[in-house]
């Protein structure tokens, strides 16, 4: 099961070579070329208020070890047995990992263990910066990064990065109660993959936006040592960038960030058909890795060879399957 898949898209290291990393900057320049200001955001000075980085994920953050409600093959572990097992832990130069398990081998059918863990504090307005260098892909697997708010989904949703299996563009998700859609209005330089936000029994997509940068996601995002998303979730709407590595803005790294001088968001869900604060409020972030599952185990196949379970139970297809963080800053105005 070491597969022609998983050795096409895990086999590089989380810092590439030179080569295929200019190849995909050069692509980039030329779309960043025609993006856009920011007019639609107001302009604002950003306070920092709660900063995460190296421990503060592991000790202001919530570990969920009950069973994945998207029905992945994942047994998401208590804090206790994420350390034990090596699942979750800082490195010397503080960045900190979140891993799944990659050194048992488990019959197909079983779960896998992995991670998924939650900000104590809720926000329901703010301005979210996450610096990643590398991020889990590959079949099977179902990464997040996303906020989420009490009663779902009337607290609403806001799946900043995620993808599954062999995707290579990332994918950003609004989910919400009754009475929220999205108006396309051509702010954001991502492409609309669909307009009803709200999430019923019958159908749970979203209203969402697929980015266009190549490096957004997977495989190209840890080929060009990851970068910056970066989420504003406001009265007037909520709007989301990905900044590649040598793209970040400066004011980003200085820890002054204005929105209003930044390139088009990849997102941009306007308050013109959906009201904001009603539909969004107490918003925990949360980091999770499942496999398979409602989406990750819908969509397998393509490159992905025999069934997703299959590829659950090998545990070479998830050497490459962590979230190593840098840091989350949350600013509020
Ligand atoms: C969104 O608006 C842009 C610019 O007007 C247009 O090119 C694009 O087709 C629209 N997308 C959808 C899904 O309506
Ligand atoms: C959203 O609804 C609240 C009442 O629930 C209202 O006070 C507010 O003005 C509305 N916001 C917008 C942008 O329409
Ligand atoms: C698990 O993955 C790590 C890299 O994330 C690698 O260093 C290690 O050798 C792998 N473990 C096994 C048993 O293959």
């Amino acid at each position: 099961m070491h597969s022609f898949a998983a050795l096409f898209t895990l086999a590089l290291p989380v810092f590439a070579s030179a080569h295929g990393h200019d190849r995909i900057s050069r692509q980039h320049r030329r779309m960043s070329n025609r993006a856009a200001s920011t007019p639609h955001v107001r302009k604002a000075t950003y306070t920092l208020k709660d900063m995460y980085q190296g421990q503060s994920f592991l000790d202001e953050w919530d570990f969920f070890s009950e069973s994945d409600p998207t029905n992945g093959l994942v047994d998401y572990q208590t804090k206790e047995d994420a350390a034990s097992k090596g699942l979750a832990y800082v490195q010397d130069d503080g960045t900190t990992i979140l891993k799944v398990d990659n050194t048992t081998t488990l019959q197909s059918g079983q779960s896998r263990a992995s991670v998924r863990i939650s900000s104590q504090t809720q926000y329901s307005s703010g301005l979210f910066i996450a610096d990643i260098y590398s991020m889990p892909h590959g079949c099977s697997i179902w990464p997040a990064y996303w906020s989420v708010g009490p009663d779902w989904p009337n607290g609403g949703e806001i799946d900043v990065i995620e993808g599954v299996n062999l995707q290579e563009l990332n994918q950003y998700t609004l989910h919400t109660g009754s009475g929220c859609s999205l108006t396309n209005e051509s702010v954001s330089s991502g492409r609309v993959l669909s307009t009803t936000c709200t999430s019923s029994n019958g159908d749970n997509t979203g209203c969402a936006f697929q980015e266009t940068d190549t490096r957004s996601y997977g495989h190209n995002f840890n080929m060009a040592a990851g970068g910056v998303y970066a989420h504003l979730l406001a009265d007037d709407g909520i709007s989301i960038w990905f900044f590649s590595r040598d793209e970040i803005p400066a004011d980003i790294t200085s820890q002054t960030p204005d929105p209003s001088s930044w390139s088009s968001p990849g997102a941009f869900f306007p308050s013109t058909s959906c009201n904001i604060s009603d539909h969004f409020y107490d918003h925990s972030l949360t980091i999770d890795t499942t496999l398979c599952g409602d989406w990750a185990g819908a969509a397998y196949g393509g490159a992905c060879p025999g069934t997703c379970a299959d590829a659950v139970a090998d545990p070479t297809n998830f050497d490459y399957a962590q979230w190593a963080l840098n840091y989350i800053a949350v600013y509020q105005s």
